[in-house]
């Protein structure tokens, strides 16, 4: 036989020094909270005897109290199914909650806010929640990840997990997962580091405030990159900092026209692997003017290194960080590309001498960072799952990619040329003048099609127009309907 899955217990409340019987309350209680809609229908209820038992009274009361509930429609019950709260209401259920009843009133009264909150463009939803089309900006083939694997290294921790991972852990993160860490970067990255100075967060997003936290303080200028990538702006935007917008050009942040608009800023924020958006690759010479500046302005580089592990057809670049002689650098990296964002897994790599304050803060944030998966990456990466799924998607983004470059360049007349493909899962479809990428962009999500407008990506006047798209989680064989579409969209708009 079925059994009913136990229903969590409503606050309902007894006194049994009230002249009103136990029956008659527990009545009263259930009935305020289905006219308040603190219980909605169809919700499972308790069973008589956990109520009881949960109350500490005879169950005869609570029998009475359900049998009534249940003449009246506000309970149904089905053989197998336990009671609920009737799915269809009585007539006399008033459809406004009555006097008294739970609901929160919102005009009337100060309610004030921070005026940070302010400062931020309002968000209904997230961009990615809307659409899941072609050219989705960050998502991935996700129909390529082990899963399998994934699954048997997350059964051997769930089923006996050590009482270790069940508790806080350390603030950092787990030992053997930093020192996996440590180990890939060094080698794949050029990153300075040792696994003392890795901290693990939950992305790229928790990375920049904590950093934030430690580094900065209301006010303090900060370089941005223009374009650039509105999340980081919005962690920095909301610490009080001051942006200072600076060009990306060719060859990455313009740090002469940096040090013009704010020499004594105390910190940049750079892409410099895979500039988001327009994807350029910073050339080593302005790398080492940034470096140079920071030394000379005793200001810190904010690194996010974000989808560095794919390069198609170039040499890999070293990280930023690795060329740094001064620890200037802080290094920021995500598993949301390589593996999957759900999982909410980054990492910092931290000057030694900041470890402490890192630390710190980060214990005052969150205390310490969710364990268990650490634990089933940490061996996923030892058992070189990780390496074999790296290869694996560098050839499958790659040739998506690479259908996506030539198509575009056959089919989109008002395509000017294609930026930043040489690395990453995004390109920029730079358009021809009198194009409007907003325009195309709002007429493409009605398509189902994501195509975002590079305008956006600007804190100022933008100075281009241009589509930004994913291709990580577009089809092959998805890729030349999509840009046709594209294509009829840019003819109509
Ligand atoms: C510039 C940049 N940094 C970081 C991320 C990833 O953020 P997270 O690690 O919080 O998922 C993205 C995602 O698209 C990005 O574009």
């Amino acid at each position: 036989m079925k059994r009913v899955a136990p229903a969590v217990l409503p606050l309902i409340a007894v006194d049994r020094k009230s002249p009103t019987p136990l029956h008659r309350q527990i009545y009263n209680a259930y009935r305020a909270a289905i006219v308040g809609r603190t219980l909605r229908p169809g919700q499972a209820l308790p069973s008589t005897r956990a109520l009881a038992s949960e109350l500490g009274i005879s169950r005869i009361p609570v029998l009475t109290a359900y049998e009534q509930l249940l003449a009246e429609g506000y309970f149904e019950s089905r053989v197998g199914a336990g009671t609920s709260v009737s799915s269809s209401l009585p007539e006399q259920v008033p459809s406004r909650p009555s006097p008294g009843a739970s609901q929160t009133r919102v005009d009337s009264g100060a309610r004030p806010v921070a005026q940070r909150c302010s400062l931020l463009a309002p968000m209904q939803q997230a961009p990615w929640v809307h659409s899941w089309g072609p050219f989705g900006i960050s998502q991935l083939a996700l129909e390529h990840f082990p899963f399998q694997v994934w699954s048997k290294l997350m059964a051997r921790h769930y089923r006996t997990p050590l009482l270790g991972a069940l508790y806080y852990g350390d603030p950092m993160g787990m030992p053997d997962f930093r020192k996996a860490i440590a180990t890939y970067l060094r080698t794949s990255r050029a990153v300075h580091c040792e696994a003392e100075q890795i901290m693990v967060v939950s992305g790229s997003q928790q990375a920049l405030e904590i950093s934030t936290r430690v580094l900065l303080d209301s006010g303090s200028p900060v370089w941005v990159e223009e374009p650039g990538y509105r999340f980081a702006r919005d962690v920095l935007a909301l610490a009080g900092c001051k942006l200072i917008p600076v060009p990306v050009d060719e060859e990455g942040l313009n740090v002469a026209a940096g040090i013009q608009r704010g020499r004594k800023a105390r910190a940049a924020y750079v892409t410099p692997s895979h500039q988001y958006p327009l994807g350029v690759t910073m050339s080593a010479s302005r790398r080492l003017q940034l470096l140079d500046w920071s030394q000379r302005a005793g200001a810190w580089i904010i690194e996010d290194d974000y989808d560095s592990e794919y390069r198609y057809g170039n040499m890999p670049i070293a990280s930023l960080q690795g060329m740094d002689r001064n620890s200037r650098v802080i290094y920021i990296g995500t598993f949301s590309k390589v593996l999957f964002p759900s999982l909410r897994l980054g990492y910092i790599v931290v000057p030694q001498d900041l470890v402490t304050q890192f630390r710190t803060v980060r214990v005052a944030l969150d205390l310490s960072p969710p364990q268990l998966h650490q634990a089933v990456l940490a061996d996923f990466i030892r058992d070189g799952h990780f390496a074999r799924h790296l290869r694996r998607m560098r050839q499958v983004y790659g040739e998506r990619r690479r259908v996506l470059v030539e198509t575009l360049r056959n089919e989109l007349n008002c395509l000017q040329e294609v930026v930043g493909d040489g690395a990453g899962l995004h390109l920029t479809a730079m358009l021809k003048k009198g194009f409007s990428d907003r325009a195309i962009s709002a007429s493409a999500s009605r398509q189902n099609l994501w195509a975002a407008p590079l305008s956006g990506a600007y804190l100022g006047e933008p100075t281009n127009q241009g589509l930004v798209l994913g291709f990580g989680s577009t089809r092959v064989e998805e890729i030349p309907r999509a840009v046709r579409k594209l294509q009829a969209l840019c003819a109509s708009v």
